[in-house]
């Protein structure tokens, strides 16, 4: 066991019935404009039918290689890209097409932390001025009651009084993602985005981190969708997961299934990379061949099918549908129809 995986054992288990977001059938195609006219001569299917729902409370982890529609699928949730097709549902409210004063009334409630916290926070502004400018835009003006507030959250994230005063640059990369964390707070959001938020810090404080940030579930009742690519990562953070390939999901469970019993052959391959800590158990690896194909032309049938190393004649015909094969447990693979 690494020491970033013992230092998140303590994983609390925050359950609550109903959905705070669901997503059905979601679509997000990017135009390719070529010719004289930029016209639109193609689509990048970033996201290509990725349905799931997230429980109040609860942290959805979401995996799989580059390029495969994790962010792409984020952005679309939280309203900063436009879905081409399918229905984002947010605490009740569908809020796929809304605009103007309803998206701004509903942006309060989810939030974005991303994965280069520099690149994210103004660096001509003040710590305390980052983190107030949500509230502000929000119409709070009062400056004692904003500074309080700030203070409150700087404390919450674990960063003394005086970072207020100073600049993002005058910070290490883990309190850059603090200063982040407590900016997205602000607003007391219900959902949470978090696009790789430790993949660009030291391993030696990704733990702290995370750590926070499950602390900052319970205290804050927050909801988490959380994307990465370190597996080890998203089984810490994650009560259920998701797995992506080129746009789809193609399995998602609660998490000792995905890693106990993964059912999909991408899902397989993914898990037996995972490095073995104990030398007596011995597992396979399985190594895909073939590229990632592009997902401005991905394969007719089911999308891994040209790396899967099952695959049927049929499954470059049809393309299966996520289905429910075990409680709580679906697969998008013919193999379990
Ligand atoms: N603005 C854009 N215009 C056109 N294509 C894009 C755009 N943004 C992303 N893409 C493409 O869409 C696909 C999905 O990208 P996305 O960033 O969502 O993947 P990801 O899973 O987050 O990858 P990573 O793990 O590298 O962050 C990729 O093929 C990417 O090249
Ligand atoms: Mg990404």
């Amino acid at each position: 066991m690494s020491i970033l995986e013992k230092d998140l054992k303590q994983n609390t288990e925050p359950k609550a019935k109903d959905n705070l977001l669901e997503v059905k059938n979601l679509k997000t195609y990017y135009p390719i404009k070529g010719g004289f006219f930029r016209r639109t001569v193609g689509y990048v299917k970033a996201v290509d039918d990725v349905s799931f729902e997230i429980k109040k409370g609860e942290t959805l982890g979401l995996v799989g290689e580059s390029g495969c529609g994790k962010s792409t699928t984020g952005r679309t949730i939280l309203r900063l890209l436009n879905a081409t097709s399918g229905q984002i549902i947010f605490d009740g409210q569908d809020i796929t097409n809304i605009r103007g004063k309803a998206l701004r009334e509903a942006r309060k409630d989810f939030q974005m932390v991303f994965q280069d916290p520099y690149a994210s926070l103004n660096p001509m502004q003040m710590v305390g001025d980052v983190i107030a400018e949500p509230l502000k835009n929000f119409g709070k003006h009062n400056p004692k009651e904003l500074k309080a507030e700030v203070m409150d959250l700087l404390q919450r994230v674990g960063l003394p009084e005086d970072a207020y005063y100073k600049y993002a640059h005058e910070f290490s990369g883990g309190q850059r993602q603090r200063i982040g964390i407590a900016r997205s707070l602000a607003l007391k959001p219900k959902l949470i985005i978090a696009d790789e938020p430790v993949s660009a810090l030291d391993v030696s404080v990704q733990s702290q981190v995370l750590n926070l940030l499950k602390e900052l579930q319970q205290e804050f009742d927050l909801t988490y969708l959380f994307i990465a690519h370190n597996l080890s990562v998203v089984k810490h953070m994650s009560d259920r997961i998701g797995v992506m390939y080129l746009g789809n999901i193609v399995e998602i469970a609660d998490k000792s299934s995905i890693y106990d019993e993964p059912l999909h052959p991408y899902t397989q391959a993914l898990i037996s990379a995972i490095p073995e800590p104990d030398p007596k158990r011995k597992k396979e690896r399985i190594v895909l061949t073939g590229d990632l194909p592009s997902p401005a032309n991905p394969p007719t049938g089911c999308p891994f099918h040209t790396r899967c190393p099952v695959a049927r004649p049929e499954c470059s015909e049809v393309k299966p549908q996520l289905k429910e094969v075990k409680p709580g447990h679906k697969v998008a693979c013919v193999l379990y129809d």
